[in-house]
């Protein structure tokens, strides 16, 4: 299955873009100029991520995940929480959701 998210043209180098997936919020952004999606939902409790440099910051209690593989920093999610990166690739210019299952 595929599924285009966003041109790649309109994920900005800093910060994230947020998208739809499925009626899901998602994330997309660059990480050494390559682009990504994920999840927005904290491994906490499912809070919102806002993207500050080089981490996700949970707006509910504060958990910050790495942008460049989404585990946890710090904060009150699990210390093994990582954050769901949706398996994509570049096709055409837009960044897409690529499902071999
Ligand atoms: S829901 Fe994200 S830190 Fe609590």
């Amino acid at each position: 299955m595929k599924v285009p998210l966003c041109p790649v043209a309109e994920i900005p180098d800093a910060g994230a873009k947020e998208i739809t997936f499925f009626g899901r919020s998602v994330l997309v952004y660059k990480v050494d100029g390559r682009p990504r999606a994920i999840a927005n939902v904290c491994l906490h409790l499912g809070g919102p991520l806002q993207c500050e440099g080089n981490t996700f910051v949970c707006a509910w209690h504060g958990a910050e995940f790495s942008c460049a593989d989404g585990r946890r920093v710090k904060g009150p999610a699990r210390s093994d929480a990582r954050l769901m990166v949706l398996p994509t690739r570049v096709e055409d210019d837009v960044l897409t959701y690529v499902y071999e299952g």
